[in-house]
């Protein structure tokens, strides 16, 4: 029988399955049906600062009696308290529960809000920590590199305030990805989750507003996620968690042919269950059977670009006669 572990982030999984962050990981409940499921570690729903300051303005804006700017100073530290509070004992009841490695996740805007819930996730006991971190380029009088630059000074500051290990998940909007995800893993990060999957917007056009669209991944969306660590595979020097569009025991074993060193998928288990991981997870131990593989080491990479004959199937994208087979 097929042995499933592997190393991730510098912790041994029982599997490179990863449960992704979403709503599903929100509870204690779901996490052990996630380790009985087969999972190898779960990445809890992330804590966005975003969301407890904007909780804060709200209670605010209907208390309309705090009119004091020291009230409302006492009520915003006591309700961002108790959502962390809420978080941080996740994090201590799912380490409790479980035996699988906990990943926390934190999405935060300013530096202090980074290095504040970093240190105290640490102390709660988390494993890893996953920086979910991606600033859409849209504004128009912000170069490239100012952009960069805050990815960089982020890791930076992280590591000098925690010694858990780190992995950053973004996207893949960078003009020169292969570049900025290389020098990325240069920085000692432990891991690139790639790529994060964000909402998109659509228009109403009935109810003439904007709403959000395609919530969960297809998996036709598989693709580009192969494309990418299929090239990024071989020149990075940290590990690789491929996510997006990962919805079956065959997307799986692609992304990790493709050089994925582990896998998070989220959406597919909003539509079959949990459970569905353990169907995934004995998909891949069946076909490493058939295959004759032993370890996931054996096949890992095995059809990364720098791994085949024809190295350019990577690099095409136009749809030219010869190559796409239809007209
Ligand atoms: C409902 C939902 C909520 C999500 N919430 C988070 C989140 O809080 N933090 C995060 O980093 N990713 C979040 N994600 C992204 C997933 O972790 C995952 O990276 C992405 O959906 C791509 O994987 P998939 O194609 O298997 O869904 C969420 C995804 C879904 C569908």
């Amino acid at each position: 029988m097929a042995s499933l572990s592997i190393k991730y982030m510098g912790l041994d999984l029982s599997s490179p399955l990863i449960l992704g962050s979403c709503g599903l990981t929100n509870s204690v409940d779901n996490l052990v049906k996630a380790e009985q499921a087969g999972f190898g570690a779960v990445v809890l729903k992330s804590v966005f600062e975003e969301q407890i300051k904007y909780d804060i303005e709200k209670t605010y804006q209907s208390g309309g009696n705090i009119s004091h700017s020291q009230s409302y100073d006492y009520i915003a530290h006591y309700q961002e308290e108790a959502s962390i509070d809420k978080h941080l004992r996740l994090i201590r009841d799912a380490k409790d529960a479980l035996s699988i490695p906990v990943i926390a996740s934190i999405n935060c805007f300013s530096i202090e809000g980074w290095m504040e819930y970093a240190k105290r996730i640490e102390q709660s006991g988390a494993d890893m920590l996953e920086v979910n971190y991606f600033d859409l380029p849209t504004h128009f009088e912000k170069k490239a590199d100012e952009y960069y630059d805050s990815y960089f000074k982020l890791i930076r500051e992280l590591q000098a305030t925690v010694t858990l290990p780190i992995a950053l998940k973004t996207s893949h909007y960078f003009t020169d990805l292969a570049y900025f995800m290389q020098k990325l893993s240069y920085t000692g990060l432990a891991s690139l989750v790639l790529f994060n999957r964000f909402h998109s917007p659509d228009i109403n056009i009935e109810k003439m507003e904007i709403s959000n669209t395609n919530k969960l991944s297809k998996p036709e969306e598989l693709s580009n996620t192969i494309r990418w660590v299929g090239i990024l595979s071989e020149h990075l020097r940290c590990d690789i968690c491929a996510t997006t569009g990962c919805h079956d025991a065959e997307g799986l074993i692609k992304l990790i042919l493709a050089g994925a060193d582990a896998v998070q998928s989220a959406s597919v288990f909003y539509i079959k269950g949990i459970e569905y991981g353990r169907e995934m997870v004995d998909g891949l131990a069946k076909w490493m059977d058939q295959k004759g593989y032993a370890t996931i080491d054996q096949f890992k990479a095995k059809q990364n670009y720098a791994n085949i004959e024809d190295p350019a199937v990577y690099f095409r994208i136009q749809f030219m006669k010869c190559m796409a087979g239809i007209e």
